[in-house]
């Protein structure tokens, strides 16, 4: 019978000379691949009958330069039609419909009778297709010395590229089109990332892409287990982008193992760039999470000691000696510096500031021994996770932390060494756990030990899932700082909370910083992937405040500023979405704000609903949430360097309800640059058929809050005209 089947099928291959095509259930995107004459499977992918990507090459170089992309027969393929939906732990909604259309090509190496699937997923907003490697006799343990797959595009589109680099993502994005994409024309910035190495003539996704015909295009990945990342190389004369993984030491891939699957390669597009932003594909394209109990995930808020560090007046380190050796120096000998931030009593005053504002979390950094030694030095054996500085009382702050009902979060930075955290991990979670944290910032500062190995090859990329995993396995809730950019995995792993993975709003402490149009365009590309720790919500916009107060170093004034509106800041909490949210600056800088703070304390992070109201990459963005179980929508409206009006309906919000809402707004002569933290903020009885007009300055931003109106609300609040 089967064999019947299979002659069926063959005769119709040949019949449909070697093409098979399918449409999304949308019928917008039509997806067609072919075996072509020298037997290499190609793929072209069209929307609303224009050509996103026309004939993508398929397939890998192998172990001893053996090509495994042609010589290829098709032994069969299966279509099929999915239709389902799931809730997420946590997210933007509260239901995600997953629904596709497949195809899923069988093909067979004529000369080595080696069989590679491909299976391809079309949803209503783009591709996903991945290769499967079959568990088979003639192909068990192997090396990818190259993955060939590429996206022909369709003409000479603009671009919003940061460069191809296979260990940082802290760049500041470039625009320009894909025929001016050069490492030479990337836009300026400081020499700040020290372990950069980059990659001629190449992008990294997510990339952004913008057609003449105004479709907008993003190719990303999803799903990214035990492989490398993917940059682009860019053809700058066909508009050609080929996979570029990220070597190892001696240039390989990837060392894998039959059966194995690779993650998804993505190309979502729309003619509405709010879509894009609204996508759920690349959730989708991983698999769901196994956890039973997911009771102990909590979205949140936190403060931290963290800022003080970042501009200057306090320090992470306890003492000004160097060349310290972890197991060998006697700490409480040790003579302190006197700024050392994380000691006992400022992590009680930040518990006592978040107790009373209603944060859930304090970040602690610097609390633990080795940082005198830990940066730039390549350097093994530096911190152990467990042994904090003589000022840093760990059981007096959990007693205190627990008697106000606030928990402390935990921070690991590695500086690199992979091999030394590995080793101590579980030492680590364990005294964690037994000393009352159950949050955890990892950070990877620094080159990479085992030397060789990059932040975001392979090997890298099984440690950053380890780590999810191993803290799922301790309920313990994570955050990496300079892992490799993200690809949905927090589908799989709810207790991954967020990453940074792209450059965030501390380089504007420290560095020619992140200019007004960044928040823009981080949603089309890092956001994609998944939620970011950002740390939004600086109110002391500029950094020479701070000089008077860094008696030690006395830096003189160096113009650093953070490149919004205080206002634009607060809208950030919405544009940006991460389910885990930092109030980033000192306590002092919002105790002289309250008014505004208020916006940062009802702001929720965890949402029934999300609606994309406005978006152009690299100009503005305007997006409205629900809160998770609640009545209260927040609305963040930004703007790149150009000022903006915006109208927007408030027509989401229940028909007969009214609510109170709160604006914070840019004064009228509030700019980034020369008046950054002039804001008003005024009241409004509104309803669901009320239109809000707002007016953005330069580099500013709108944050409402939206909130059921009591009947006191009712008789004081004066109702919205304009
Ligand atoms: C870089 C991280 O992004 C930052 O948040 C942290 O404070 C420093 N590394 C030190 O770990
Ligand atoms: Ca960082």
């Amino acid at each position: 019978m089967k064999k019947i089947f299979s002659t069926i099928s063959l005769i119709l291959i040949v019949m449909l000379g070697y093409s098979q095509s399918i449409q999304s259930l949308s019928k917008e995107f039509t997806l067609q691949t072919e075996l072509n004459s020298t037997g290499s499977l190609l793929y072209s992918l069209s929307y609303k009958n224009q050509n996103l990507v026309t004939k993508g090459r398929t397939g890998f170089v192998l172990s001893n330069n053996e090509n495994f992309n042609s010589n290829f027969s098709i032994v069969k393929w299966d279509t099929l039609t999915h239709r389902s939906s799931w809730q997420p732990v946590w997210g933007e909604v509260k239901e995600i419909k997953n629904q596709y259309r497949e195809l899923a090509i069988t093909l067979q190496q004529k000369s080595t009778n080696r069989i590679l699937l491909i299976r391809f997923r079309l949803f209503d907003d783009g591709l996903g297709f991945r290769y499967e490697f079959p568990q088979q006799s003639n192909l068990q343990h192997f090396v990818v010395k190259d993955e060939l797959t590429s996206f022909p595009l369709s003409g000479n589109h603009k671009a919003f590229w940061i460069p191809g680099d296979y260990d940082t993502n802290e760049y500041i994005y470039s625009t320009t089109l894909l025929s001016e994409i050069d490492e030479n024309n990337r836009s300026k910035q400081a020499d700040e990332i020290s372990t950069r190495v980059a990659i001629p003539n190449a992008v990294q996704t997510p990339l952004q892409l913008k057609s003449k015909e105004e479709l907008y295009i993003n190719i990303h990945e999803a799903a990214l287990v035990n492989y490398p990342a993917m940059n682009l190389e860019v053809n700058k004369q066909t508009f050609e982008l080929k996979a570029h993984l990220v070597p190892d030491a001696i240039g390989n891939k990837a060392y894998l193992q039959t059966p194995y699957n690779t993650p998804w390669r993505t190309i979502l597009a729309s003619d509405d760039a709010r879509e894009l932003i609204a996508s759920k594909t690349i959730l989708n394209l991983n698999e769901p999470s196994t956890l039973e109990n997911t009771s102990w995930i909590k979205p949140q808020k936190y403060v931290g000691i963290w800022w003080e560090m970042h501009v200057g007046t306090g320090t992470w380190h306890y003492s000004d000696q160097t060349n310290l050796q972890l197991d060998k120096t006697d700490w409480k000998s040790i003579k302190p510096n006197g700024r050392h931030a994380a000691n006992t009593q400022n992590t009680k005053r930040y518990i006592d500031f978040a107790a009373q504002h209603g944060f859930d979390g304090v970040l602690v950094e610097g609390w633990n021994v080795g940082w005198e030694d830990w940066f730039g030095q390549w350097k093994e054996n530096v911190f152990d996770f467990i042994t904090p500085y003589p000022d840093f009382d760990v059981k007096a702050l959990q007693e205190y932390a627990k008697s106000k009902n606030v928990k402390l979060i935990m921070h690991h930075e590695t500086s690199g060494s992979v091999t030394n955290y590995e080793r101590r991990m579980d030492e680590a979670y364990q005294f964690m756990k037994q000393n009352g944290y159950d949050a955890v910032k990892t950070g990877y500062v620094g080159k990479i030990i085992p030397r060789g190995e990059h932040h975001d090859g392979q090997w890298m990329v099984n440690h950053y899932n380890r780590v999810a995993q191993k803290t799922a396995d301790y309920q313990i809730m994570l955050d990496a700082h300079e892992p490799v950019r993200p690809t949905g995995l927090h589908r799989t792993y709810p207790n991954w909370l967020a990453c940074e993975a792209a450059r965030g709003n501390e380089f504007n402490a420290w560095s020619i910083g992140n200019p007004p149009e960044h928040e823009t365009i981080l949603p089309f590309t890092r956001l994609i992937g998944g939620p970011m720790d950002y740390t939004p919500g600086i109110f002391e916009i500029k950094m020479d405040y701070y000089v008077s107060q860094r008696p030690f170093n006395n830096q003189s004034p160096n113009g650093f500023q953070v490149h919004t509106t205080l206002a634009k800041q607060l809208a950030l909490y919405v544009t940006l979405y991460s389910p885990l949210q930092m109030a980033a600056d000192i306590p002092d800088a919002y105790k002289k704000r309250l008014d505004a703070f208020q916006f940062i304390k009802d702001v929720a992070v965890d949402w029934d609903d999300t609606r994309v109201i406005e978006a152009e990459p690299g100009d503005y963005l305007t997006i409205a949430r629900k809160a998770k179980g609640k009545d209260n929508w927040f609305i963040g409206a930004i703007t790149d360097e150009y000022k903006r009006t915006s109208a927007i309906k408030l027509d989401f919000l229940d028909k007969g309800k009214t609510y109170v809402a709160t604006l914070y707004q840019d004064a009228e002569t509030a700019d980034w640059k020369n008046n950054p933290m002039a804001y008003k903020i005024e009241k409004f009885i509104v309803n669901s058929s009320t239109i809000l007009k707002v007016n953005l300055a330069n580099g500013g931003g709108v944050a409402v809050s939206i909130m059921p109106a009591s009947t006191n609300d009712l008789k004081q609040v004066k109702k919205y005209k304009k």
